[in-house]
């Protein structure tokens, strides 16, 4: 029986991506209901939810003007990134 050694050229990109797999599913997993979003104005999940469920994704717009979403500290919409793909 031979065993044959193959040298392979492994990318850095793919492998560091290898890496990071666990924090790359976590960026798409979707928020529960309950998770507050502005605690300004007490804005959850389900509120976006609700309000947003035609477009299946968020629109700030319509978030501002139905709920003040981000018109307190702001620190909703600093940290959109954690939550703008949660949602749907
Ligand atoms: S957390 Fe949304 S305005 Fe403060």
């Amino acid at each position: 029986m031979f065993c044959t050694v193959v040298e392979q050229d492994f990318d850095n990109d793919f492998l560091s991506q290898i890496d990071r797999v666990e924090e790359l599913v976590s960026l798409t997993d979707k928020l529960d209901d309950e998770t507050l979003i502005c605690e300004c104005f007490c804005v959850d999940v389900a509120d976006i939810r609700q309000l947003c469920h035609e477009n299946k994704k968020p629109d700030l717009e319509k978030l501002q003007n139905e709920f003040n979403l981000g018109q307190g500290c702001q620190g909703c919409l600093k940290r959109i990134d954690s939550w703008v793909n949660k949602i749907f």
